[in-house]
């Protein structure tokens, strides 16, 4: 038995489907949502992400705007830039796309946005609420990835989650996520003595550490769910994930490819938060 292949570019565009129905019957209310994504220099993968945002949100119906600034702007302008779009009430998200330039401090800047556009749900009062299990903007990354177990009807309460990588954009808190519906969850990062034998255990197991095939059949519990949120530019320029698909599938029950996995779920996600943020701010 080979693995279920999760396509998660035919859930995305499932959802996106929904939502372009949705942002029709939300402007017929007069509530427009807004997108603003701010771009600084030209770093090729983030430039390939943010083109990819505008294109999902242009497909739903969805109104966005890129600002794109030089790689030599100032910390002190992309925070007033931040206030000014902070204070704009056509702006429902703001979403500064990451890495920023090595001069400007990320972490003020994401603490600069305000809570309620915050449609990366990168601010740490966002990652408070999430850890606490209260509705917020969850991180895109790890709610599609969400949304792909539970579309699939994966269960996750009681199983054993192991995620392989601790960043903030998507180890950390895609565990939380899996606490928050009951699963028990070990992480695994670059100083873990014994992965191998923890991965081994692994009902469900999330690869995203950036590095190419790193995870092969060997790795992995016969019938376990595989999640590899990898994308990485091999020699000949194709594109592969953390994870060695081919000796991989013949242990999983699921398993998503790259590309068309996770990739596609993240931007859906984000227009999902900006649509949430929009009926927020109609709201209030
Ligand atoms: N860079 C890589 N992933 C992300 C993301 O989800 N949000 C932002 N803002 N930057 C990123």
């Amino acid at each position: 038995m080979t693995a279920t292949i999760i396509y998660g570019n035919q859930l995305a565009e499932t959802l996106r489907v929904e939502m372009k129905e949705e942002i029709v019957n939300l402007k017929r209310k007069g509530i427009d949502p807004k997108l603003t994504v701010v771009l600084i220099g030209d770093h090729p993968a983030s430039k390939s992400y943010v083109s990819g945002k505008q294109k999902a949100a242009d497909y739903i119906g969805m109104d966005s705007e890129l600002i794109q600034l030089p790689a030599e702007t100032t910390e002190a302008e992309l925070l007033s830039l931040i206030d000014q779009l902070n204070q704009d009430p056509a702006v429902d998200g703001i979403l500064v796309q990451l890495p920023l330039p090595d001069h400007i401090n990320e972490q003020l800047v994401i603490e600069a946005i305000n809570p309620s556009k915050d449609v990366d749900g990168f601010h740490p009062i966002n990652i408070g609420k999430m850890m606490t299990n209260q509705d917020t903007f969850l991180p895109c990354t790890p709610y599609g990835i969400l949304t792909m177990l539970k579309l699939n009807d994966i269960d996750i309460a009681g199983k054993h989650a192991v995620v392989i990588g601790r960043s903030n954009i998507v180890g950390k808190p895609i565990g939380q996520l899996l606490l928050n519906e009951n699963a028990t969850v070990t992480y695994c990062h670059s100083k873990t003595a014994n992965m191998k034998e923890l991965v081994q255990l692994a009902d469900i197991v999330i690869v995203a550490v950036g590095r190419a095939r790193m995870i092969d059949g060997s790795y992995i519990k016969k019938g376990a769910t595989v999640i590899d949120v990898g994308i990485n530019r091999l020699d000949d320029g194709t594109l592969t994930g953390d994870v060695d698909f081919d000796s991989v599938k013949e242990q999983a029950s699921y398993l998503t490819p790259v590309p068309k996995g996770v990739g596609p779920m993240t931007i859906t996600m984000l227009l999902k938060n900006t649509i949430k943020a929009a009926i927020n701010h109609a709201q209030k």
